[in-house]
């Protein structure tokens, strides 16, 4: 008996239970997964005909589409030539060409690439870096890390321990490292107590205030740029940005911009630290990358950053690699994708697809339980509350995020929320009309979820 016949009459769905283990699901009480077969554009398709919208560029990758003709040609054209080779020793045409279009596009200065496979080892290798480079220095006492509260950096144990500590990381926080958390500009929840229209980014001074005290042992300042993703979509004052910037300079340590999420024109600029013109040391960079075709992590640093790692002392060697280092496939398609950028104004796309979501979400602030509405480049955000006085919140596991997710499913709507946090992110491809489509399933969900005023 071949398998298919053995598989006959069962679907996708029956045989993914009988041996399948998805991510952040439990498995006892999840709802069966979606049985995808095909994507064309904004659109998924399931097996049984169904229509979706996908409304979080699955999982924030997908920019300009699925299954993208020019994309699709350039993974296919890569695989006529070298499908992959191991990166240590050897180099080829599309990570050498990769590398240098990001040099040229990223803030000036970054001019170094360290490929790797996803975003929490790219963040890991930043980690990783800003260690050995203290030590390669002389200063190994630099070897604390700062980041922030509602950080979401990956599930790679340096990504987990940089992160704020939650549901994700419970079970593991006995085999995370410390590091110090200070305060995110979370102006909705202000953790001063303070109004945007009236502070001087005063949480800053919880940054300072760590640097002052850790003073020499710190080996870098880690921040997800101008939008924390996981930790709930908070929206930044690009001045938090500059003043992060301007303290890790005056304390001489190093800053790392996760930009995993926000590169590649998520938050309406090629990379976040646009907003304030801030040059990290270090930045990483995956998901959009290969336009969310291919597994690829970036890391890149400054030249001052690789000089310290080039001695005749083989120990000083940055000792990290992957099986699938800038495999070639990968490379090839983030070249494709850079050229698409080129070729017609994308960013221009996300403003427009900003000024939409800011005017189509904005009647929400009216409903009861709407505590705030953020919107920052494709990225639209509805932070739900039981008491608009109190803002309390369960958080991830407010079971309202599961409910909304099936009411907008039935609706032919592809929506994760976070908990109490409804966020509506679709490849930049959309037309005004599907985003208006979009906004209008939103809007009558949670009002219906809610309850209207
Ligand atoms: C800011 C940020 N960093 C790192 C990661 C981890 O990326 P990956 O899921 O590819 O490991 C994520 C994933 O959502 C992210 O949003």
């Amino acid at each position: 008996m071949t398998k298919d016949v053995k598989f006959l009459g069962r679907t996708l769905v029956a045989r993914d239970q009988a041996h399948l283990w998805h991510p952040y699901t439990q498995m006892k009480t999840a709802p069966p997964p979606l049985p995808i077969v095909r994507g064309e554009g904004v659109y998924l398709y399931t097996e049984d005909g169904k229509r979706l919208l996908d409304g979080i560029s699955s999982w924030w990758v997908n920019i300009h589409g699925h299954s993208h003709p020019r994309l699709n040609q350039a993974l296919f054209d890569q695989a006529q030539q070298l499908e992959h080779v191991m990166f240590a020793g050897c180099t080829h045409a599309p990570a050498v060409d990769l590398a240098e279009r990001l040099v040229q596009l990223l803030p000036p200065g970054l001019t170094r690439v360290f490929y790797s496979d996803n975003g929490s080892t790219a963040v890991e290798v930043a980690l990783k870096l800003a260690h050995q480079y203290w030590r390669n220095l002389g200063q190994p006492e630099r070897r604390s890390f700062i980041t922030l509260h509602h950080a979401y950096h990956g599930d790679t144990v340096g990504a987990m321990s940089a992160s704020e500590a939650s549901v994700f990381t419970q079970a593991f926080t006995p085999l995370l490292f410390d590091v110090t958390r200070v305060d995110a500009p979370y102006c909705y929840r202000c953790p001063l107590g303070l109004e945007r229209t009236s502070c001087r980014i005063d949480c800053l001074g919880s940054l300072e205030a760590a640097l002052k005290r850790h003073g020499g042992t710190v080996a870098a300042v880690l921040i997800e740029p101008m939008l924390q993703a996981a930790g709930g979509m908070i929206v930044w004052p690009a001045e938090f940005l500059a003043g992060a910037r301007r303290l890790c300079d005056a304390y001489g340590t190093l800053l790392i911009a996760d930009e995993v999420l926000t590169g590649f024109g998520r938050t309406g600029r090629m990379f976040a630290c646009e907003h304030a013109h801030v040059t990290p040391d270090i930045i990483c960079l995956s998901k959009a990358l290969t336009a969310g075709y291919l597994p690829l992590g970036a890391t890149v640093t400054t030249g001052r950053i690789f000089d310290a790692f080039l001695s005749d002392d083989r120990a000083r060697t940055f000792f990290h690699g992957h099986s699938f280092t800038a495999n070639p496939l990968a490379c090839a398609v983030a070249c494709a994708s850079l050229d698409l950028f080129r070729e017609s104004d994308v960013i221009a796309r996300v403003t427009r697809l900003e000024a939409q979501l800011r005017a189509g979400l904005a009647p929400l602030t009216g409903l009861p339980h709407v505590g705030d509405v953020r919107v920052i480049g494709g990225v639209g955000i509805v932070e739900l509350v039981g008491d608009k006085g109190t803002k309390q919140a369960d958080g991830y596991l407010d079971d309202i995020g599961p409910r909304l997710a099936a009411a907008f499913l039935e609706r032919g709507l592809l929506v994760r929320p976070l908990g109490h946090i409804v966020y509506f992110m679709p490849p930049y491809v959309i037309t005004d009309e599907e985003v208006e489509w979009a906004l209008g399933q939103i809007e009558e969900v949670v009002t219906a979820a809610i309850g209207g005023s």
